[in-house]
């Protein structure tokens, strides 16, 4: 059983969406996005990155022909391509994702990232979201909305949009709560749709996620899931096994406590599942130190300090000229400054060292 939240402009989206990275084209995404809307999911959730849009379009229309649902139960959402010719691109680009969807529109349709790191990134992303008021004017998608975005992003688009977002899709998880971002979201009316809501399976190396199910007889997986719906983000999970899919939509039924969400709301500043802004992080829970990069204009002026672990580059040249130059330092992490998702990591090895030793797989106890 899922549930419907209301938008900023008045339309339905359920709570719970599928997830489809990863996931390939044809016969394994169709057999994936069947059994979702068999188990009750009516949201999906693609990309033209991900390369399945096709697959998702015939799994759609065999459970219509069947009479499992009809068009207006589901709400499916894609995002627009990566590419250079923006505005007319990303026009032309929902006519090509709706054919391989085999729809007439989408239900959401959405800027898939910010331009982190380029110097345009204000041009880039009004470019785009520009085509994107029109599409939503023009009635191909039913609503827009941004993933990724901080909170200096979504200032900027607020200041220059003429159609609000309705959601912005980021990475959410109790070991990474984007809290600012998450605040500002709801400032503004817009709701934050989680990813990554199982930590992309690394929830299931955390023991308290099973601790606190045991209060409410419930699993890692729906303690995660019900977490971000009490904080008011719609969570997005993915799992090809129609058993897990329909346990992840049995959430209903019960409510965390306030002393287990603040054990929750402590697992904060942990790993981070995809390559984003945290990465560094991660790889300092796996070594216990970070890379500091300061970058120094002629040698000598400091004027950027980043966390990278990139350690290839060391010199920016002009005409055969040194302009920037980068300094490198290695930091250990006190061990009181480690996240507690350190203790996973070190499970891990743990079993890695000793496979003998019959414990639960690397993804938990749930099979
Ligand atoms: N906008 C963006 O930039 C962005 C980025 C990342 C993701 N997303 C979207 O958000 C969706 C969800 O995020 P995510 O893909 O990172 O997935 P996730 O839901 O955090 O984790 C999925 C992984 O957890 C495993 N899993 C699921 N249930 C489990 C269980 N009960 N026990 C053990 N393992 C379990 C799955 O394996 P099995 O399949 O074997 O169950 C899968 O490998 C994505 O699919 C995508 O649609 C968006």
């Amino acid at each position: 059983m899922n549930k419907n939240i209301i938008l900023n402009n008045g339309e339905k989206m359920p709570i719970i969406g599928i997830g489809t990275d990863l996931v390939r084209d044809g016969l394994e995404v169709k057999t994936m996005i069947k059994s979702a809307i068999y188990a009750g999911y009516r949201l999906i959730d693609t990309a033209d990155l991900y390369g399945n849009e096709r697959g998702i379009g015939e799994a759609i229309k065999e459970c219509i022909d069947e009479g499992i649902v009809k068009r207006e139960d589901l709400f499916i959402q894609t995002k627009a391509p990566f590419h250079f010719d923006r505005y007319n691109y990303t026009y032309k680009s929902l006519d090509v994702q709706l054919q391989r969807l085999g729809l007439d529109y989408v239900d959401m349709y959405l800027l898939h990232h910010a331009y982190r790191g380029s110097f345009t990134w204000r041009w880039q992303v009004m470019d785009i979201y520009r085509a994107l008021e029109t599409l939503y004017r023009q009635g191909k998608t039913k609503n827009i909305g941004v993933c990724n975005f901080g909170k200096m992003h979504l200032n900027y688009l607020l200041s220059e949009c003429d159609i609000k977002p309705q959601i912005n899709q980021i990475e959410f998880h109790p070991q990474h709560q984007q809290r600012g971002v998450v605040e500002l979201c709801k400032k503004n009316d817009i709701q934050v749709q989680g990813w990554g809501t199982l930590n992309n399976g690394r929830i299931f190396d955390e023991p308290l996620f099973d601790e606190i199910g045991k209060n409410y007889n419930k699993n890692a997986a729906q303690i995660a899931i019900k977490y971000a719906i009490q904080k008011g983000v719609a969570p997005l999970v993915r799992s090809q096994k129609p058993n897990r899919q329909k346990e992840m939509l049995d959430v209903f039924n019960f409510e965390i406590n306030s002393a287990d969400m603040k054990k929750l709301d402590d697992l904060d500043g942990g790993e981070f599942s995809h390559n984003h802004e945290g990465e560094p992080i991660e790889e300092a829970i796996k070594s216990k130190q970070i890379e500091i990069k300061k970058y120094k204009m002629f040698g000598f002026l400091p004027f950027m300090k980043k966390y990278k672990k990139n350690r290839r580059i060391t010199k920016y040249y002009l005409f055969g000229i040194p302009i920037v130059k980068t300094d490198k330092k290695i930091i250990e992490i006190p061990k009181d400054k480690q996240t507690k998702t350190l203790a996973g990591v070190e499970r891990e090895r743990e079993r890695e060292s000793n496979p003998a030793n019959p414990q639960k797989s690397k993804k938990g106890s749930l099979k």
